[in-house]
């Protein structure tokens, strides 16, 4: 991230307000393509993550099809130009609405998670005398170290279908006429930073397929899944996760055919670095135990370090006193909960009110979670290629 770049994007205009480096986004899409679609795998890209039309617009156009969590997310990645067939749809909770909507618009596939909804997008299709294209959204029990929020692929988590609940589906699908069977979905996680779960889902991918097969299935689509985690302790170390390293796993451990298809759901890896949350400092308290830093972003833009204890490195970008030294602060926002606090005791240039900071690695499941809670405004998004002619409203 050029800091110069961000400080002229910034200056004259409002803050908090988010930042997106373009140029990082198409640097990370370029290895998407070469590990990944150049080898024939289907990578989509999680809305989940991050759903601007302009960085939506930019992956559509760099060949990546889209992973649907609601149908607001299926409606906002036809609305980008995603063509349906490149659609996936998960979810645990899918609404009869929204399976309307998803075979409406002849999508690509319905990622299941559970016998009952299966049951329940059958009797939709049947209904609207079509057939419904499903993967079986299994639960590998794969242990991953991230946060507990955001592991899904342990038995305890409400995602997918167990091995026991699986032998209830495969028994009662024969049976559903109006589904039609493409594969098996997994997700395990996110921000998983090791490369070892993957391993280890690629081995139970394998024998999930034989199984299925053995059953008079043919197992056509293998989706492994999101969840390749990035480095937000030193972000400009690691500006692009290691794609090349992540996709040789399924090079390596995946037995799949010429006549399946591989895909591949990812986010975070492709967004996070790519956005950054700039704020200014609001005021300063200085206590005899402590200092805070009171800036004017706060869990209404970022809530990621309140609901995950997640730390972003934050980066002042400009300062009063550039001569300032080192001081240790928690970096708070201005909203009424304590647990709005971006880091705690960390140190920092002494700052003053309006230096500029910014909040690093918040390019996935930053704004997309922001909220109007304390009935805070909406806030400005500056994107790198556009900054010459952005219509930002000024202070
Ligand atoms: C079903 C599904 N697919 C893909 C993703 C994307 O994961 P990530 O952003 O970690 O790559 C998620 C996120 O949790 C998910 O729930």
């Amino acid at each position: 991230m050029n800091a110069s770049d961000i400080i002229a994007a910034a200056e004259h205009r409002s803050t908090p307000c988010y930042y997106y480096d373009i140029a990082l986004l198409n640097q990370t899409l370029d290895l998407v393509k070469k590990y990944g679609l150049a080898k024939g795998y289907h990578v989509h890209f999680a809305l989940k993550a991050n759903h601007e039309p302009t960085i939506l617009q930019r992956i559509q156009q760099a060949g990546l099809g889209a992973d649907c969590v609601s149908g607001g997310e299926v409606q906002q990645a036809i609305d980008c130009h995603f063509d349906p067939k490149h659609i996936a749809f998960a979810g645990v909770g899918k609404s009869d609405a929204e399976i309307e909507l998803g075979l409406e618009k002849g999508i690509f596939c319905f990622n299941v998670e559970s016998l009952q909804e299966l049951i329940v997008i059958n009797e939709i299709a049947k209904r609207k005398n079509t057939q419904a294209p499903i993967a079986l959204r299994l639960n590998p029990n794969v242990q991953v170290n991230t946060h507990k929020y955001i592991t899904t692929g342990l038995h305890e988590n409400k995602f997918g279908i167990t091995d026991e609940e699986l032998l209830l589906v495969l028994d009662a699908l024969a049976d559903l006429s109006h589904i039609q069977f493409l594969g098996i979905h997994f997700h395990i996680g996110s921000q998983i930073t090791s490369l070892e779960p993957f391993v280890e889902l690629c081995h139970k991918a394998n024998d999930y397929v034989t199984q299925i097969e053995n059953r008079g299935f043919s197992v056509k689509v293998l989706n492994m899944g999101g969840g390749f985690g990035v480095n937000y302790e030193d972000p400009d170390s690691e500006p692009i996760p290691d794609l090349k390293s992540f996709f040789e796993v399924f090079d390596t451990h995946l037995n799949y055919r010429q006549d399946q298809e591989v895909h591949f759901e990812l986010g975070r890896s492709i967004i996070a670095q790519a956005g950054s949350l700039l704020t200014r400092v609001l005021y300063i308290k200085e206590r005899s135990t402590k200092n805070f830093a009171v800036v004017d972003a706060g869990m209404t833009e970022l809530i990621r370090p309140a609901l995950y204890q997640a730390t972003h490195k934050i980066q002042v970008l400009s300062l009063n006193d550039s001569n300032a030294p080192i001081t240790n602060y928690d970096v708070v926002g201005p909203i009424c909960e304590s647990s709005d606090t971006f880091i705690t005791d960390h140190p920092l240039n002494k700052l003053q009110r309006g230096d500029l900071l910014a909040i690093r690695s918040a390019g996935a499941y930053g704004q997309v979670m922001k909220s109007r809670y304390n009935l805070r405004p909406d806030f400005p998004v500056l994107y790198s290629d556009e900054l010459n002619h952005t219509t930002i409203d000024t202070e």
